[in-house]
């Protein structure tokens, strides 16, 4: 990624020396659970034939050692995870001039953990949930439409629990790569790898 004249500014906490867990640096850089769902991401998985799957979810929440996401039981991620339980997701913050890659291993997480991320959906999100299945896909989108209006109107604006198809994940880093780009210095990044006592070693890598 190239950051253009004007399109970023260092970030001054990036100057500071590199922290020697790097959740913290997850910390700082990514939201809080209070502040909702977000930043998007792509989620990279192996696909069953060996080719590479990715796809853009919603961060639901780090809890300062995982990474939450949500999706459907009966999606193709859910397949591929169920297959081969580790995955890849890039968060990328352009107007930081910032770049996280994480790599690790896959659980599904609890379902109060899937509830409560359930909760912080939106109402559009959550409703979607519901409605989001292979029937609809080839819909027109005026039939589209018709089926989430009847949906709605069944459930007369009631607050809405989660299907049985709502699925959460959580990512225990393994790897992780932090790019911090700057408008008048060379781009650089952090790269940390889990040792098998749970220490982590540190590199500094160009690019
Ligand atoms: C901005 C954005 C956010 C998305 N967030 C999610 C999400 O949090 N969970 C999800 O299952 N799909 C989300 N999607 C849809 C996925 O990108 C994808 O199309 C869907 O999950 C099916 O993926 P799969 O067939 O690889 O399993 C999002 C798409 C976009 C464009």
């Amino acid at each position: 990624m190239t950051v253009l004249p004007g399109q970023a500014t260092a970030v001054t906490d990036d100057t500071a020396a590199a922290p020697a867990d790097p959740l913290e640096l997850a910390a700082a850089w990514l939201p809080t659970a209070e502040e909702g769902p977000g930043p998007t991401m792509t989620l990279s998985t192996l696909g069953v034939d060996g080719y590479p799957s990715a796809r853009t979810v919603l961060l639901s929440r780090f809890d300062g050692e995982r990474l939450h996401f949500h999706t459907d039981s009966r999606s193709r991620k859910a397949a591929e995870l169920a297959a081969l339980p580790r995955a890849a997701v890039t968060v990328v913050w352009p107007e930081a001039a910032r770049q996280l890659v994480v790599v690790g291993d896959v659980v599904p997480v609890t379902d109060a953990e899937a509830r409560a991320a359930y909760a912080a959906r939106t109402r559009y999100l959550q409703v979607l949930a519901w409605v989001n299945d292979h029937a609809a896909a080839g819909d027109t989108a005026d039939r589209r439409r018709e089926l989430w209006a009847a949906f709605e109107h069944d459930r007369g604006g009631a607050d809405l629990e989660p299907p049985d198809t709502w699925a959460g994940f959580a990512l225990t880093p393994v790897r992780m790569l932090f790019w911090r780009g700057a408008t008048d210095a060379a781009s650089n990044r952090l790269f940390y790898e889990r040792r098998a006592d749970g220490s982590w070693s540190e590199e500094s890598w160009p690019g």
